[in-house]
């Protein structure tokens, strides 16, 4: 069977990170999430207190980049983002480093050395890779390009209950508000904003179950290696 680069991009919390794992373990596929890589870059940044103000030191951002190895190891709990060799994977994951990713994601030249980063992984194809510019500029090419979204309020509660049950509870409205400002951070950037290929397949999964998308999903990929 051919291998293909499966490109998966859109909105932020529509579940597009469980689908792209779920479908890379169905092909046997390597599964790269982009996110965590612009949020292992936002958590450096904040780390070493570039984000504290309005403007960003660009300089100093420009720096701190070359001496940042961005990886993935497999752990008992699935696969996990490393910085510099440290497993960085909750860190990167509260409201805060999303917001910070969001920030340093609109930056060119974060997003053209990431970019390459992202290029190199999937080389040798049989990779499933979410994002937001995977089918529009990392993989223009891509076998298979899929853009997901939901609606906001689906997408905030989703969001909700999954920081209620790591134990990092928000009141409802704060997370749809952050979802909504993230939408238009993504969406109206000069530099790659988020937006559906021409050649990629939509799904909206406000009212599926994991079941149903998954196996949407599957049909699709199988139909493009067979
Ligand atoms: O998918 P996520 O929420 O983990 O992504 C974090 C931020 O990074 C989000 O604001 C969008 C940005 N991002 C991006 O600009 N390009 C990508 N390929 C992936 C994420």
């Amino acid at each position: 069977m051919k291998k293909i680069v499966v490109a998966i991009d859109g909105h932020s919390s529509c579940g597009k990170s469980t689908m792209a794992k779920s479908l890379a373990s169905y092909a046997g596929y390597k599964y790269v999430d982009t996110g965590a890589m612009y949020r292992a870059v936002a958590l450096a940044a904040t780390k070493a207190g570039l984000l504290d103000t309005q403007e960003i030191d660009l300089q100093k951002l420009e720096n701190l980049l070359p001496t940042l190895n961005i990886d993935f190891t497999v752990t008992p709990q699935g696969q996990h983002t490393t910085l510099n060799a440290e497993d960085v994977e909750s860190q990167i994951r509260t409201l805060q480093i999303g917001s910070a990713a969001s920030r340093v994601s609109a930056i060119p030249f974060v997003r053209e050395q990431l970019v390459s980063l992202q290029q190199a992984m999937g080389r040798a194809k049989g990779i499933v890779m979410d994002g937001r510019d995977i089918g529009t500029v990392v993989f223009p090419d891509a076998e298979l390009k899929v853009f997901v979204t939901a609606t906001p309020e689906v997408r905030a509660q989703r969001r909700y209950d999954e920081l209620q049950a790591k134990g990092t509870p928000m009141p409802y409205d704060d997370v749809l508000r952050d979802v909504l400002d993230r939408d238009y951070r993504d969406t109206h950037r000069d530099v790659s904003p988020l937006r559906q290929a021409s050649d990629a397949l939509l799904l909206d999964n406000s009212n599926l179950t994991r079941e149903q998308q998954s196996s949407l999903l599957q049909s699709w990929f199988d139909a493009k290696v067979k």
